[in-house]
C-alpha cells in the first residue's frame, strides 16, 4: 500500500539504522519486548513525517533521527496496549506482545515506555514539544476510552467516529509532523500547515485501516481481520452502512453483536450487509475527501520536495 523506496535518501532505511545502533533502555525485558516489535516490521510512517515535516523546513533528516524514534516508539507502546485492549493476537506479522510476554508485562512495558519516553523527551527537547507529545497521549487514551464507550452502539454518527478517530490515529500524525516543524525552527504558519496535514491523514488513514480490517486477508495485513466485528467496534464502513436506515440491516447488526461467539460465516454475512448498504463505497469517498484536505493542507510549503513525498503518502491512502 504503502511505498517505501526513495532511492537515495531512503527515511526508512535511516529510521532503522538508528534504531539498530541506539535504542535501549535499562529493563532488558522490556527493550526485548519492544525490538521484537520494531524487528517484526511496520511501515514507520510516524516518524517519516517527523523527519519529512522537518526536511520541509530546511533541515538535514539525519538532525533529527532522534525525535523521529520517538514518534515510533510512541506508536509501538500505544499498540502494545492496543492489542491488549483489544484482545489482538497478532501483530506486524507475529504475535502481539501479549501473547508471548502476557497482559501484565505488555501493559508495564508500554508505561515503561512512555515514561522512559517523556523522561528523554523531556531532558533533549525544549517547550513545546513534551507539552505536544504529552497532550498527544492524552487524547489517545481519550480516543480509545471513547471507542470503547461506544461499542455496539448503532446510533453512533459519523461526527463521533470523527471524534474518535482524530483522537486515538491522527493526533499522533499531527504531533509527528508538528514536532519536525518545531524541531527544525519552522515558521507558525508551517507547524499549522503540518498538523492540519497530519489531522486529516490520520482520519483518513484510520478510515482505511478499517476498511482493511473488513476487505483484507490477514497473512497481508499483518494482524487479525474482522476483529473490529467481533470487537463490536464502530468502524467507518459499519457506520455509513447503518446511516443507509435499512431496518432489517440493522436488525441483523443487533443480533450479531448481542451473541457471543461469532462464526467466520457470521462475520462474512455483516462484511457483506455492510457491503451491500453502501459502507465501503461511501467510505471511500469520505476517506478521499479528508485525503484532499490533507494535501491543500500543504500548500504553504510552497515547492519544497517533501511537499510531494508527504502528498504522496497521503495519495498512497486512496
Ligand atoms: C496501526 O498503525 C494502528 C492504527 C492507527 C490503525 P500502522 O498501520 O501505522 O501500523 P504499523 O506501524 O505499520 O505496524
Ligand atoms: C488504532 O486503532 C490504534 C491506536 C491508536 C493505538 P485500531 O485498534 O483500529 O488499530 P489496529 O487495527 O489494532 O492496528
Ligand atoms: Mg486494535
Ligand atoms: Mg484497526
Amino acid at each position: 500500500m504503502l511505498d517505501r523506496a526513495r532511492g537515495e535518501r531512503d527515511l526508512y532505511a535511516l529510521i532503522e539504522a538508528y534504531f539498530d545502533s541506539s535504542f535501549t533502555t535499562d529493563n532488558a525485558l522490556i527493550t526485548e519486548a519492544i525490538r521484537r516489535m520494531l524487528a517484526a516490521g511496520g511501515k514507520r510512517l510516524r516518524p517519516r513525517f517527523t523527519l519529512l515535516a522537518a526536511e520541509s523546513c530546511g533541515a538535514g533528516a539525519e538532525e533529527h533521527l532522534r525525535l523521529a524514534a520517538f514518534m515510533e516508539l510512541i506508536h509501538v507502546a500505544t499498540l502494545i496496549h492496543d492489542d491488549v485492549v483489544d484482545g489482538a493476537q497478532t501483530r506486524r506479522g507475529v504475535n502481539a506482545t501479549a501473547v508471548d510476554f502476557g497482559n501484565r508485562v505488555s501493559v508495564l512495558a508500554g508505561d515503561y515506555l512512555f515514561a522512559w519516553i517523556f523522561k528523554n523527551v523531556t531532558a533533549a527537547y525544549q517547550h513545546p514539544i513534551p507539552h505536544v507529545l504529552s497532550s498527544t497521549l492524552a487524547d489517545i487514551t481519550d480516543g480509545e476510552v471513547l471507542q470503547l464507550r461506544a461499542l455496539a452502539d448503532l446510533d453512533t454518527t459519523l461526527a463521533a467516529y470523527v471524534e474518535i478517530a482524530t483522537k486515538k490515529t491522527a493526533s499522533l500524525f499531527a504531533a509527528s509532523a508538528e514536532c519536525g516543524v518545531l524541531a527544525a525552527g519552522g515558521s507558525p504558519f508551517a507547524v499549522k500547515a503540518l498538523r492540519d496535514f497530519g489531522t486529516a491523514f490520520g482520519i483518513a488513514f484510520q478510515m482505511r485501516d478499517d476498511l482493511l480490517d473488513l476487505t483484507a486477508d490477514e497473512a497481508t495485513l499483518g494482524k487479525p481481520v474482522g476483529n473490529d466485528l467481533r470487537e463490536r467496534k464502530m468502524t467507518v464502513p459499519l457506520v455509513l452502512a447503518l446511516e443507509d436506515g435499512d431496518r432489517e440491516f440493522r436488525s441483523a447488526v443487533e443480533r450479531f453483536f448481542a451473541q457471543d461467539d461469532d462464526t467466520p460465516e457470521q462475520v462474512a454475512a455483516v462484511v457483506a450487509g455492510i457491503a451491500a448498504h453502501g459502507g465501503l463505497t461511501r467510505t471511500e469517498a469520505v476517506l478521499a475527501g479528508y485525503v484532499e484536505r490533507a494535501k491543500q493542507s500543504l500548500a504553504p510549503l510552497g515547492n519544497a520536495p517533501a511537499r510531494t513525498e508527504l502528498a504522496a503518502l497521503a495519495d498512497a491512502l486512496l
